[in-house]
């Protein structure tokens, strides 16, 4: 099959793009390099050895996108491009609704006008309120906390209207919880521009010596450690879950929705010490103020994506910390 990956060149992307190709389909990539470069592009054929197209152009322009769907026969899409920096997005609201919802309105009339109906759509558990259980499922109460949440949860709204209008369409709303980690290659993974705001990043620049020590928002949680407490996902377990995705929405109608999580907590401090020993670094830390709005733990049920599409995240926490590290070192 030929599909369209927008923000291929991303982090979550370009590993999607990797397991593509890799199981066979046929790839073509749109980005605006707003957040990635075309070094990725060059990475992805390395480590595939396969062909790929590349249109470097805005998701939101549709005159773009109809200029591509023309030239490629696309049987389904999946939509990665977009912001996702919580912070920036409540500095900027406007840029994020104007980019995350606008390249999705373009992109389903696009889609439309050329005949294409199956759409995978990322989405984050970032859609969900503060958990009264755990695990998190998908019928769990949806209450975003800040702009970027708010525009996932708008899309997956406008794509839940849609499927009810007319069901020739086939859509698959994955919420991923916390992807780290990289290709086993370390030829592609997460690279920040600036401090990064995520957890994992930091440890990173913390253990490749860019950074002294990594700052712990908070030892007072009620977990374990007294960390905060996440489900961490290795980012070739998530892209493999799309290639799940696009394989159910063949033999699957209407809209459906997933987490993709391990369904396993781990807390910050867990994610130093495992980083210290599986790769013999030392990450220095300080226990600081609690983030605000950070809650306590969270982490997915996972058994309708294992039941429905076949999938289960393999890879554990050493894995993720390795790979992340293998990646980090090979980049700084
Ligand atoms: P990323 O920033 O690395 O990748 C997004 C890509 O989209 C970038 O290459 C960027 O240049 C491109 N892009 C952005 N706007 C565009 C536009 N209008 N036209 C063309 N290209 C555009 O982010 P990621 O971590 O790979 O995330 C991919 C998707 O998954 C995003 O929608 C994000 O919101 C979602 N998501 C990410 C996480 C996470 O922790 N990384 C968690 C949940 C959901
Ligand atoms: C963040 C995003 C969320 C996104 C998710 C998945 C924010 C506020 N939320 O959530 O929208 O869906 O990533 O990628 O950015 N921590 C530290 N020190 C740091 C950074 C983080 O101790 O320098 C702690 C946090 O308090 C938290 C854990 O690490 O307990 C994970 O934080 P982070 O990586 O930012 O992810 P989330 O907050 O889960």
């Amino acid at each position: 099959m030929k599909i369209l990956v927008t923000g291929g060149a991303g982090y979550i992307g370009s590993h999607t793009v990797v397991e593509l190709l890799e199981s066979g389909h046929e790839v073509v990539i749109i980005d605006d390099f707003s957040n990635s470069s075309g070094e990725v592009l060059d990475k992805i054929s390395m480590i595939t050895d396969k062909e790929f197209v590349f249109y470097e152009g805005d998701v939101c322009d549709k005159n773009f996108l109809e200029s591509v769907f023309a030239k490629e026969n696309i049987d389904s899409v999946i939509h990665f491009a977009g912001y996702k920096a919580v912070g920036e997005s409540v500095a900027n609201p406007l840029k994020y609704y104007r980019n995350n919802i606008d390249s999705t309105l373009s992109l389903l009339e696009v889609m439309d006008n050329n005949k294409v109906y199956n759409f995978v759509f990322s989405s984050s558990a970032c859609v969900y309120g503060v958990p009264d259980t755990l695990p998190m499922k998908e019928d769990f109460p949806l209450s975003p906390t800040n702009p970027y949440g708010y525009t996932k949860l708008f899309i997956e709204q406008i794509l839940k209207d849609l499927s009810h209008s007319n069901d020739k369409w086939n859509i698959a709303l994955l919420r991923y919880f916390n992807p780290i980690g990289a290709h086993e290659s370390g030829l592609i993974g997460e690279n920040p521009n600036g401090v990064p705001n995520n957890i994992m990043p930091y440890i990173m620049r913390v253990a490749t010596g860019q950074y002294d020590k990594v700052h712990v928002f908070g030892n007072d949680y009620d977990t374990e450690d007294g960390t905060g407490v996440r489900d961490y996902i290795h980012v070739v377990d998530l892209a493999k879950g799309h290639i799940k995705a696009i394989d159910y929405l063949n033999s699957n109608d209407g809209l459906s929705i997933f987490n993709l999580g391990t369904g396993i907590g781990h807390s910050v401090m867990e994610l130093i010490k495992i980083t210290e020993k599986v790769n013999d670094v030392a990450v220095p830390y300080v226990i600081d103020e609690r983030r605000p709005g950070d809650i306590d733990e969270y982490y997915a049920d996972p058994s309708l994506a294992n039941e429905k599409l076949g999938w289960k995240a393999e890879k554990d926490i050493e894995d993720m910390c390795r790979d992340a590290y293998i990646f980090a070192f090979k980049n700084n």
